[in-house]
């Protein structure tokens, strides 16, 4: 979808009076990274710092979305993004609505577009929204007058995922391009890697995806996404996971989506693990400063282990912290306006 640049925001210190300059002639809904550019990224990204600065402040709340109504519409459960969510918009002052599809009209049969409509007339000015179906988010969009934020769609996309990932790989590392980062495990299934994929070689980074070849769509050399500005390509396809961690300085597991799985994938999750799981001494294989990281909800023992997790080089709970931030951030570049 081609959509407008996002607007250079105004200091944090100066949101009590946003200027008419934030109203929004700049992008309306956030559904992927594909149409974002490398500028707009950093400004979620520097934005994104401002927002955690406030988080830090004994009083966390500043009044930017006062008015306005966030609409958090589930289809899927979630933990991490609906509370990031949530506690994002309540930072902003937003008033904040919590729908569930299994306990709304949608368990009588009320359509996608019936619901957004629905959501519209109550007063909704955004809704962020996780569907099990591809898609869903850009159909609801082009039904909503105000905007959709895509909080992950089937196993298309999950931005404001990826976005939490490049602010904590950026404020670990600084400069992101030129960085080797492994996506490791069930490519095939996770939106946080589509999305991932699309932001980071944006930013320049060297993006290898790696796993075995019934969970990675695309065979080594087949992959031309992200083309940086000199056309080289940065994205790679790797089945050795021993040769992919090599040098790596991110290392990102992703969850074994078993509820997402049909048969015949995987031998079983036993082999997975031999292959794939990630080992303090498969670990050992990359940067020795490398960061370890998972979108989470983690399969403690199959994808990622525990010692792994927990370690001194994991970042996986500052992930978690940095999503509200990263939310924040994008509430307000969003919906901050006038
Ligand atoms: N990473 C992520 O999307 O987690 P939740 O499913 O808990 O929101």
């Amino acid at each position: 979808m081609t959509q407008a640049t996002m607007e250079r925001p105004i200091a944090v210190e100066q949101q009590a009076q946003p200027p008419a300059t934030l109203t929004p002639a700049h992008r309306r809904h956030i559904l992927d990274l594909d149409d974002f550019s490398k500028d707009e990224i950093e400004l979620v990204l520097d934005t994104s710092v401002a927002m955690k600065e406030i988080l830090g402040r004994p009083i966390k709340k500043v009044p930017t979305l006062r008015g306005k109504t966030v609409v958090n519409a589930f289809y899927e459960n979630s933990t991490r993004t609906r509370i990031s969510f949530e506690l994002a918009a309540k930072n902003l002052s937003a008033d904040v609505v919590n729908f569930t599809a299994s306990s709304s009209s949608v368990s009588k049969g009320e359509s996608l577009v019936d619901t957004i409509r629905t959501l519209e007339a109550l007063g909704a000015d955004v809704i962020v929204m996780r569907h099990s179906e591809s898609g869903a988010p850009y159909l609801a969009a082009q039904h909503f007058r105000g905007s959709i934020l895509n909080g992950g769609d089937g196993t298309h996309a999950h931005p404001t995922q990826a976005l939490l990932d490049i602010f904590t790989m950026r404020e670990k590392l600084g400069e992101i391009a030129g960085r080797k980062v492994v996506i490791l495990g069930d490519i095939f299934h996770s939106r946080v890697a589509r999305s991932n994929v699309w932001g980071l070689a944006r930013m320049g980074a060297e993006v290898v995806l790696c796993g075995p070849p019934t969970l990675l769509p695309f065979k080594p050399g087949a992959l031309e996404w992200g083309a940086t500005a000199d056309n080289s390509v940065t994205v790679h396809v790797e089945y050795n996971i021993e040769r992919a961690l090599k040098n790596a300085d991110v290392v990102m597991a992703l969850r074994m989506q078993k509820e997402r799985q049909t048969s015949g994938l995987l031998p079983s999750i036993r082999e997975y693990v031999n292959l794939y799981g990630l080992t303090t001494a498969r670990v050992a294989l990359a940067r020795s400063n490398a960061l370890i990281m998972h979108p989470g909800p983690m399969n403690e023992g199959v994808e990622i282990m525990s010692d792994v997790a927990y370690s001194r080089q994991s970042v996986i709970e500052e992930q978690v912290t940095n999503g509200v931030a990263v939310r924040m951030a994008l509430l307000y570049l969003i919906a901050g306006g006038a």
